[in-house]
C-alpha cells in the first residue's frame, strides 16, 4: 500500500537534456528501483564545456543500453510500467530529441502513456525521492508553500511552489547561471570541467575572505546576476599574474601562503572567495524570499546544490525545514524525471506521441 495520498505507479524516466544520458525506474514518485547515469563529462572536458553535437551523438550511442540497464537493475520489463516519462525541455535541442524520441518509440511499442517532463520541475522533484544517508535535513517530503531555488548549469531560478505542479516564478538570473559561473571561473583558474566540483575541491584550505568579490544584490527584485562577479575574478587574476620580471601588480594581504599555485596564483583563496560570493547571494535572497512569501520550508535543487558550502550555509540557522537532495541526485539524473513524471501521471497528464521538444521551456509556463 502506498503511503502517499496518490495512487501507486511505476514510471520509467529518461533524461538527455545536456551531457548525461540517464534512465531510471521510480515507484510512487519516491522509491528508486534503478537509476543509471552515463556521463559524458570526460568527453566535453577537453572543450571546457558541453559541445552540443558531441552530446547528441553520444546520447544516440548510449541511450538503448542505459534504458535496458535501468530495466534490468529493477528486474522489470516495459509491461510492468505505468508510464514512460522523458525530459521535453529545457535543454540542448539535439540532445532533447534523442531521449524524447526514444521514449516515444517505447510508448508506441508498449502501449504505455508518454509524459513530457520539464527538467526544472524534475530538479525540484528530486527532493521527493526516498531519503538515504546522504540527504541533508528532514527525511519527510516537503510541505507547501515551499520556497525553492533551482541552481544548475543552465538556470538559477527562485520559485514559490504552492502545491504539487503549482509554481510562481519569482525571479532568475539575468545573465550567467550559477553553475555556468562556476564553470567559467574554473576555466579561468585553469581548473577542470565541470567547474563546480573543481572549484569546491580547489577552495579547500583557501581563505574565503582573501578577496572581496562583488555581490549583485539587484535590490527590489528576486533576480540574480553573476557575470560581473566572473569579470571581477578575471580582473583579479590579471592583476595577480606575474609580469616578465616575476612581479605581481597587486596583492591581497589575506592570501594564504600554502594556497599559491605553481603559476603564482593563489588558486585556493580565489576559488574560496568566488564560491563565498555566489553562496552569499543565493542564500540571502532565498531566505528573504521565503520570509516575504511566508514559506516555512526551503528546497534547493540542481547541480550547484551539490556544493558543500551552499548546503551548509542554507541549512545553518534556517527557521524551518530545508530540503536538499542527496549529492548524487543534485546533478542531472533520470530518477528525478520519473519522480516528476509520477506527479504528472497521477494528475492525469498524457501526452500525444507527436509532441515536440521545447528547448527553452520556462517553469512559468507550467
Ligand atoms: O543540474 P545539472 O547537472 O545540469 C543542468 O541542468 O545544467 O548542473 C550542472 C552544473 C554545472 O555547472 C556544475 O559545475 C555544477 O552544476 N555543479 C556544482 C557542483 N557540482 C556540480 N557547482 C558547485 N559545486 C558543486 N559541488
Ligand atoms: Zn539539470
Amino acid at each position: 500500500m502506498s503511503a502517499s495520498k496518490f495512487p501507486p505507479a511505476r514510471i520509467l524516466g529518461i533524461e538527455s537534456s545536456c551531457d548525461e544520458t540517464a534512465a531510471a525506474i521510480v515507484e510512487d514518485g519516491r522509491t528508486i528501483l534503478s537509476n543509471v547515469v552515463a556521463s559524458q563529462a570526460e568527453m566535453h572536458a577537453k572543450y571546457g564545456g558541453v559541445f552540443p553535437e558531441v552530446a547528441s551523438r553520444e546520447h544516440i550511442k548510449t541511450i538503448y543500453t542505459v534504458v535496458q540497464e535501468a530495466l534490468e537493475q529493477a528486474h522489470l520489463t516495459l509491461s510492468d510500467l505505468d508510464a514512460i516519462a522523458a525530459t521535453r525541455g529545457p535543454g540542448l535541442p539535439g540532445s532533447l530529441v534523442v531521449g524524447l524520441n526514444f521514449a516515444k518509440g517505447l510508448a508506441l511499442g508498449s502501449g504505455k502513456p508518454l509524459i513530457g517532463v520539464n527538467h526544472l520541475e524534475a530538479h525540484l522533484y528530486s527532493a521527493w525521492l526516498s531519503a538515504d544517508e546522504e540527504r541533508e535535513g528532514s527525511p519527510d517530503p516537503p510541505q507547501f508553500p515551499l520556497l525553492t531555488l533551482i541552481v544548475s548549469g543552465g538556470h538559477t531560478e527562485l520559485v514559490l511552489m504552492k502545491d504539487h505542479l503549482d509554481y510562481e516564478r519569482l525571479g532568475g538570473t539575468l545573465d550567467d547561471a550559477a553553475g555556468e559561473a562556476f564553470d567559467k571561473v574554473a576555466r579561468l583558474l585553469g581548473l577542470g570541467y565541470p567547474g563546480g566540483p573543481a572549484i569546491q575541491a580547489a577552495s579547500l584550505g583557501g581563505n574565503k575572505r582573501a578577496f572581496k568579490f562583488p555581490r549583485a544584490w539587484l535590490e527590489d527584485t528576486w533576480d540574480f546576476s553573476f557575470s560581473g562577479l566572473k569579470t571581477a575574478v578575471l580582473h583579479t587574476v590579471q592583476d595577480l599574474q606575474p609580469d616578465a620580471k616575476g612581479k605581481t601588480h597587486k596583492k591581497s594581504k589575506r592570501i594564504s601562503r600554502q594556497a599559491i599555485s605553481t603559476d603564482g596564483l593563489p588558486i585556493a583563496d580565489l576559488a574560496a572567495s568566488f564560491q563565498e560570493a555566489v553562496v552569499d547571494v543565493l542564500v540571502t535572497k532565498t531566505r528573504h524570499a521565503a520570509q516575504e512569501y511566508a514559506a516555512e520550508e526551503l528546497l534547493v535543487a540542481g547541480g550547484v546544490s551539490a556544493n558543500t558550502s551552499l548546503r551548509e550555509s542554507i541549512a545553518k540557522g534556517a527557521p524551518g525545514r530545508v530540503h536538499i537532495p542527496p549529492v548524487h541526485l543534485c546533478t542531472d539524473n533520470a530518477a528525478m524525471i520519473a519522480a516528476a513524471g509520477y506527479y504528472r501521471f497521477v494528475h492525469g497528464q498524457r501526452d500525444a506521441l507527436d509532441i515536440d521538444a521545447l528547448p527553452t521551456w520556462p517553469i512559468s509556463e507550467l
